[in-house]
């Protein structure tokens, strides 16, 4: 199976990729050393000679700043390395041993709000003897600890941290996630684990998206009917929010919270209908998409509303920045209403564009009078807004730019959307500043970085994980490392690793989808699925809009919601047949792996039918068992015509593309993962002459 093969792949890259940073070849005959598997990659490192050992004896000791945060984080990060280690180390830091095998030495607790501009950077210096992490403040401090538990290796001398030097900062200051609790509620727990991902791979922002048409997820003492009618139940009360502010402010994350407006409001209105342009009653929308309701900007009561709401919500989270949303208004409401026409006359406002403008005005004296910046997505940019303010691109690279030119700082979110289902590589090869930017210095220090998005439509809480996770660590790296470091390969080298790592936080990623598919068939015999499932993807996010028609309501315990995108099937089956195809006639090794791999689709397919036969969400997917079997013959063939050399008879090459035509449409909203290098093997082999 691929997992297996790929499992393979991983340890055998584990002992030969060299090092990404500081390439490093050990001497002939040496124990293996330095295995690179951080991520995101550090800016500078460099390998020194040796390795610390970590023994029962490991004891922890912080020389200079202490707190309670930055105690609990070394308390945790030790608790893991002992886990991981199998070594029963000292968890709790002491702060006066003289033969300490590691010191901390941390200068202060940083800023009390942590902001873009808190100190991240960290140096961790491992000799045979110690290891010593040094920062400037806490956040730093952390940082260094997730660094340092990433580097625990072992072998067969035990549990060791190779002797290296690091000296790590941040590329980037904002390197965030968003998560829609909106369309689909996540429950708390979801939220700590998430946070618990971000905090191993150093993201620092967490961008909650609490309002939509579809729900309204935050309680408001102020405003209770906002929740009673607006979330089915379905919402973080007071407490829980400031539990999870102060659960990511421990590991170095700020939150920052978005209620979209004008527009996206619906939610708002079942509860208070006076906010809306057009008479109601609402409801809480099911489906998805651009909806015409939208708050009614000429009204003094809706400034009134939302000064004592941002003023309630203000007190919850301690960010300087609050996010208003502001996408997606598509101003029908307006246009319909003649009170808002001719108030718009009145102001002499031309368009709907104004007339948001004019309540993004109004908007910021509300969130400045309660200490907060606005941040919104990218529709907001407009000359008239102060400079102080933040613009999140989500519509191309373009508003980006035209924000930094024109003043204003901007973070990137146009190509790290997680809902899409696009590869890890595809996030990766996106950066904030590309190489050969036309921006110059001072307008490239106005991009502060970006933020991957999950939008939930299509997403339960069930399926966030694997969702969001490893593809967020790519992400998380392309936010924080060097632009130089920048290798697909060695970057799915190490997610696989990080991978591993996260589902340690207690993130379900992979686990879920053993245990979705386990429910799908009713059984615990579900290995011929594994097989299907190990080369199956959801198909795109626009794909499944367009086939499905789902709304909020739709269950989501398909096929599609049990398998992650981007598999490790699908790189890994890349590289292997790559490698074949240097020299068919003689890499016995990817032929054996590849041959393996194509019976095994082959005779896992009358048990996948069976399985499917019994179970209605699996049933339609049907088809794809079926070409399943057709790939692996294809497959076999191909290898077969490659290994030996002879042609295959005419026509067959024409045939096998067909097959594979059709085995690329999308279907049972699932695509395979394999079809273009099954495709580089089909067009590989040899045919013979045409007699006529
Ligand atoms: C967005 O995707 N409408 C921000």
């Amino acid at each position: 199976m691929i997992r297996q093969l790929a499992t393979a792949m991983i340890l055998a890259n584990l002992v030969v990729v060299p090092i990404v940073s500081a390439q490093v070849t050990p001497s002939p005959g040496a124990a293996p050393g330095f295995v690179n598997t951080l991520m995101p990659q550090p800016s500078q490192l460099s390998q020194q000679e040796g390795r610390l050992a970590i023994t029962a004896a490991f004891q922890t000791v912080t020389d200079n700043f202490k707190d309670d945060r930055l105690n609990a984080a070394i308390e945790r990060s030790l608790g893991r390395i002992k886990n991981q280690a199998g070594v029963a180390i000292p968890t709790t830091p002491v702060t006066d041993a003289t033969s300490a095998a590691m010191v901390i030495s941390v200068d202060g607790a940083g800023e009390t709000i942590q902001s873009a501009e808190e100190d991240e950077s960290y140096s961790l210096e491992i000799t045979p003897a110690s290891a010593h992490l040094r920062a400037a403040t806490v956040v730093g401090a952390m940082h260094g600890l997730e660094t340092l538990e990433q580097l625990i290796q072992s072998d067969a001398a035990g549990p060791f941290i190779p002797a290296v030097s690091i000296h790590d900062t941040p590329r980037f200051r904002w390197r965030g996630l968003m998560i829609d609790c909106a369309r689909h509620f996540m429950p708390v727990e979801v939220i700590k684990r998430t946070l618990d991902g971000m905090a191993s791979v150093k993201l620092n922002v967490f961008h909650w998206h609490l309002s939509e048409d579809q729900g309204f997820r935050i309680e408001s003492k102020a405003f209770p009917k906002l929740t009673e009618l607006g979330s089915d139940g379905l919402f973080y009360t007071q407490e829980q929010a400031r539990e999870i502010v102060t659960y990511a402010h421990d590991r170095g994350i700020r939150v920052v919270p978005e209620f979209d407006m004008p527009g996206h409001t619906t939610a708002w209105f079942v509860g208070y209908p006076d906010l809306a342009s057009a008479p109601g009653p609402f409801h809480i929308e099911r489906a998805f998409g651009v909806f015409d309701p939208v708050m009614d900007p000429t009204r003094e009561s809706t400034y009134k509303f939302l000064d004592t709401f941002i003023g309630e919500m203000a007190a919850i989270f301690p960010d300087h920045f609050m996010h208003i949303g502001g996408d997606e208004n598509n101003g029908v409401e307006w246009k319909a209403n003649p009170r808002i026409q001719s108030f718009m006359r009145e102001h002499n406002l031309k368009d709907t564009a104004e007339l948001q403008n004019y309540f993004n005005q109004r908007l910021l004296k509300i969130l400045e009078k309660h200490g907060k910046h606005m941040i919104g997505w990218d529709e907001i940019l407009t000359p008239e807004l102060p400079k102080d303010i933040i613009v999140q691109s989500w519509r191309g690279f373009d508003s980006l730019a035209a924000g930094a030119r024109n003043g204003y700082r901007s973070i990137l979110s146009a190509g790290y959307y997680l809902n899409l289902m696009s590869t890890a590589a595809a996030h990766y090869a996106v950066d904030p500043l590309p190489e050969g930017t036309d921006l110059n210095a001072e307008q490239q220090a106005r991009i502060l970085g970006g933020e991957a998005c999950m939008w939930m439509e299509q997403t339960s809480p069930k399926d966030i994980d694997s969702r969001v996770w490893p593809r967020t660590a790519a992400i998380a790296e392309r936010f924080w490392s060097p632009r130089s470091v920048n290798d697909v390969n060695d970057m799915y080298r190490r997610l696989e690793v990080e991978s591993l790592r996260l589902e340690g936080f207690g993130l379900s990623h992979i686990s879920q989808e053993d245990v979705s598919l386990r429910q799908l068939a009713d059984t615990r015999e579900i290995g011929p699925l594994q097989v299907l499932g190990s080369v199956l993807e959801p198909v795109t996010f626009n794909a499944r809009a367009h086939l499905q028609h789902a709304n909020q309501l739709t269950p989501l315990n398909l096929l599609v919601d049990a398998l992650p995108p981007d598999p490790p099937s699908r790189h890994n089956f890349e590289l292997l047949t790559r490698a074949y195809l240097q020299n068919p006639g003689e890499r016995a090794q990817e032929r054996r792996e590849l041959t393996a791999e194509f019976n095994a689709w082959m005779i896992a397919q009358p048990e996948i039918l069976r399985l499917m036969s019994g179970s209605p969400p699996l049933a339609q997917a049907e088809p794809r068992a079926n070409q399943l079997i057709e790939l692996g013959m294809l497959g076999l063939e191909a290898v077969s015509y490659l290994s030996s050399g002879l042609p295959a008879a005419p026509g067959w090459k024409a045939g096998k593309l067909a097959v594979l035509d059709d085995a690329e449409k999308p279907q049972a909203l699932v695509r395979f993962t394999v079809i273009g290098p099954l495709r580089d093997l089909v067009n590989a082999v040899p045919e013979a002459p045409s007699r006529r």
